[in-house]
């Protein structure tokens, strides 16, 4: 048997739209460019996706949840560096009025060649700032603007004395958040992977200076075996330490996914040192200093912070789990599974009920079967096409399990289980089930 993997993000977005994982936004009126929405697969996957980073990050003993508006105080976003300094210099070609990065300018002035139309009349370089800006309340002025989040860390920062001190815990610990941001990216594209509203896991974890560094390497590692636990292939994950550094870091290094266009970011980590607490501590005029009870010193702690894209984390389990089994037969025929691979955790549905036959006497059962399998999973019901035709359908989209209903089951009250990744068969007591499967799914 031959293994395809994904090559090509075509492939994904079309599976994607075909199942119901991803479409494209407000597609009945032509689309809006770099937004996509999750349909009832994504959107199940997704929340399984993030389930994964929520639960790996607050069940420590260490880490608390948080849940902070898009929306915060313009000061914010001053004292973070994003308004002066997060933006891309861009510039227009005054004949066709293209805009693109000016860090491109000199490859198109090389091939003489501006991207849309060959003309060299562009326009001085611009800075553009990337922050989405919006007005609060009925006035449009400069008083009233504020901005959409361009990221979930500051809600960490601002939030930092009031999270330490509700939850009382002490220095080492860290705060968790999952929330939409939005950048105004020049060069958005590559389907989910770069777009401009997109939802952030991001984890800030608050240690004493002088012990960043050995944490900065825990979390490297930490991060690295939550790819390993959720079945990303080793060989498409690698580290970039960056030499050029953000303002507010001290050292950064990325996770890289191998996409199918090239190693590409997926998760950040980064040393902030104290930039975030002394610049709000600065802005705000409150202290933001930790006393450290047992040592009876007062510092302001530095900050690790792990920040991963939902939706690009979203994107790399479908890359990785994709694969194509192409056999032949004796007369050289060929047949190609497609399967999606996923680590059960993460798959849409754990359980699909196969009746083998739409007849009453197998639907009732498998009805009140689907029900109580419900209970404890998601779980899809199909009684269209041949049974091979709908194991078919259910490798593509993960579903780990398979139950078939057959016309034994009216006597033995048992049922057929059928593995995604072997094809294994088994005969499973009805009232044994979701004890059975609860087992299997823990020990994947
Ligand atoms: N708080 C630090 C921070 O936001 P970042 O490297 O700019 O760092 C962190 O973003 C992660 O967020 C990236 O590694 C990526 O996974 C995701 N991300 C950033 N911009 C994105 C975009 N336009 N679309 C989708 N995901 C994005």
């Amino acid at each position: 048997m031959k293994i395809k993997h994904c090559e090509d993000l075509n492939t994904l977005v079309s599976l994607s739209k075909r199942r119901g994982f991803v479409f494209q936004s407000s597609e009945i009126y032509g689309g809006l460019g770099s937004c996509w929405d999750y349909g009832p697969l994504g959107s199940l996957m997704k929340l399984n996706v993030k389930r994964a980073w929520w639960n790996a990050m607050t069940r420590r003993p260490d880490i608390v949840g948080l849940d902070a508006a898009i929306l915060m105080h313009p000061t914010v976003w001053k004292a973070s560096g994003h308004v002066d300094g997060f933006s891309d210099p861009l510039v227009d070609c005054k004949a066709c009025k293209t805009r693109f990065r000016a860090d491109n300018t000199e490859s198109y002035l090389l091939r003489k060649e501006c991207p849309q139309c060959g003309s060299q009349n562009l326009s001085e370089e611009r800075n553009f700032n990337l922050m989405f800006k919006t007005h609060m309340g009925p006035l449009e002025d400069s008083a009233s603007v504020v901005y959409l989040r361009p990221e979930t860390a500051q809600g960490h920062f601002v939030n930092f004395m009031n999270c330490q001190q509700s939850s009382r815990y002490k220095i080492p610990f860290g705060i968790a958040a999952i929330g939409k941001s939005f950048r105004n990216e020049i060069t958005p594209g590559n389907f989910i992977f770069r777009t401009r509203e997109f939802e952030q896991m991001e984890m800030q974890y608050f240690v004493k200076p002088g012990t960043d560094e050995k944490f900065f390497n825990e979390w490297k590692e930490t991060r690295h075996n939550f790819y390993m636990k959720y079945g990303i292939k080793a060989e498409n994950l690698r580290f970039h330490d960056h030499e050029k550094l953000a303002h507010y870091a001290r050292a950064a290094t990325d996770f890289e996914y191998k996409f199918p266009m090239g190693f590409s970011e997926l998760e950040g980590i980064h040393n902030r040192a104290d930039f975030d607490l002394t610049q709000h501590s600065s802005f705000s005029g409150k202290s933001l200093e930790y006393f450290d009870e047992a040592n009876k010193e007062k510092y302001i702690p530095y900050v690790i912070e792990t920040a991963v894209g939902c939706d690009r984390l979203f994107l790399a389990f479908m890359c990785d789990a994709y694969r194509e089994e192409i056999s032949t037969d004796e007369a050289g025929k060929e047949d190609t599974r497609i399967v999606l691979g996923l680590h059960p955790e993460l798959a849409p549905y754990k359980v699909a009920v196969l009746p083998l036959s739409k007849k009453e006497e197998l639907s009732s059962i498998a009805g009140k079967l689907r029900n109580q399998l419900a209970e404890d999973f998601d779980v899809t019901y199909d009684e269209a096409a041949s049974i091979g035709k709908r194991y078919r359908r259910q490798d593509e989209i993960g579903t780990p399990f398979c139950v078939t209903v057959d016309f034994d089951t009216i006597n033995d009250q048992a049922v057929t289980v059928r593995h995604r990744d072997t094809m294994v068969q088994e005969r499973i007591a009805m009232s044994q089930l979701n004890t059975y499967i609860t087992t299997k799914l823990k020990s994947f």
